[in-house]
């Protein structure tokens, strides 16, 4: 694997291999890596592309400044894990090479719909922090393939939304969630959860997993404020939990049978902040 920390230097080598005719494939992540990122990784590699990952823990979009203090860290681990999974190029930048004019005068995406709900509305001004990194790291590093997790539902809408925005030739590609034994959600974040709290939040999938057994065409009311007393009960102070259209996360208050809903969730244990979101009409 080559490591990259400069800008320059990785474009101009990603440019020399595009010109030669190889697909570049694009695994962003802020590290702390979990068997997720790697997936990621593995299905870059097996579209036979150059697989390209990127660690960078991105102060623009963090609205908490705890949760950015407290992202875990695990970079050697990280490089291992890259290496035996075969990524080709890791790309470990600093702010100052991501941001050399800093972030005051950031350009602002319009996302429209999608800021204000959920995530949107309850970090605000996360989603424009993904979209500057992404863009900038998109224009760094010209992928043909960027591959993202499900489990960052509304991330995966969003970024769809600024390759669209930007016109920018680059194939979204989303793999599925991947769940360590008793079904939470893999995540950075679960490396701040106690033993006793990685049981606790369990209720997370199985809050998610009750209402896919239990949605009926009509009023979903009811069914969604069991879910959030579900995790109120079992200790989780609840941000949200909702039923969404899946293709544009439109809320759904009154099912019509038809529209694809998915189930997401956003809740804190602790002052850990957990997401996650099943997808009601498929078998995940
Ligand atoms: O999902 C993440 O880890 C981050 O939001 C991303 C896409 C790497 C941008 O910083």
């Amino acid at each position: 694997m080559i490591l990259f920390k400069k800008a320059g230097d990785i474009n101009t080598w990603l440019m020399k291999s595009r010109k030669a005719g190889k697909n570049i494939g694009f695994v962003p992540t802020m590290g702390a890596l979990h068997q997720g990122h790697i997936s990621l990784v593995q299905a870059s590699k097996k579209a036979g592309s150059i697989s390209v990952c990127s660690i960078f823990v991105n102060p623009a979009q963090f609205n908490d400044s705890k949760d950015f203090d407290n992202y875990p860290s695990t970079l050697e681990k990280d490089i291992d894990a890259l290496e035996k999974a075969g990524c080709d190029i890791l790309f470990l930048p600093s702010v100052t090479e991501m941001y050399p004019g800093g972030t005051y005068n950031a350009k602002t995406y319009n996302l429209g719909y999608l800021e204000t709900v959920l995530e949107g509305k309850y970090r605000p001004g996360h989603f424009q922090g993904v979209c500057l990194v992404v863009h900038r790291l998109l224009n760094i590093i010209p992928a043909d393939d960027l591959y993202l997790g499900q489990k960052d539902y509304q991330q995966c809408m969003v970024i769809k939304k600024l390759v669209e925005v930007e016109k920018m030739n680059t194939t979204i590609h989303i793999c599925p969630t991947l769940r360590e034994s008793g079904g939470l959600a893999m995540s950075s974040r679960n490396m701040r959860l106690t033993a006793e709290e990685k049981k606790q939040a369990l209720k997370i999938y199985e809050t998610l997993s009750f209402i896919k057994n239990n949605i009926k065409p009509g009023n979903l009311n009811q069914l969604k404020q069991n879910a959030v007393n579900n995790l109120a009960v079992a200790g989780f102070k609840v941000d949200y939990v909702e039923i969404a259209d899946a293709g544009n996360l439109e809320i759904i208050n009154e099912w019509d049978g038809h529209t694809k809903p998915v189930a997401v969730a956003a809740a804190f244990l602790g002052d850990v902040r957990l997401i996650d979101n099943l997808l009601l009409d498929a078998g995940d």
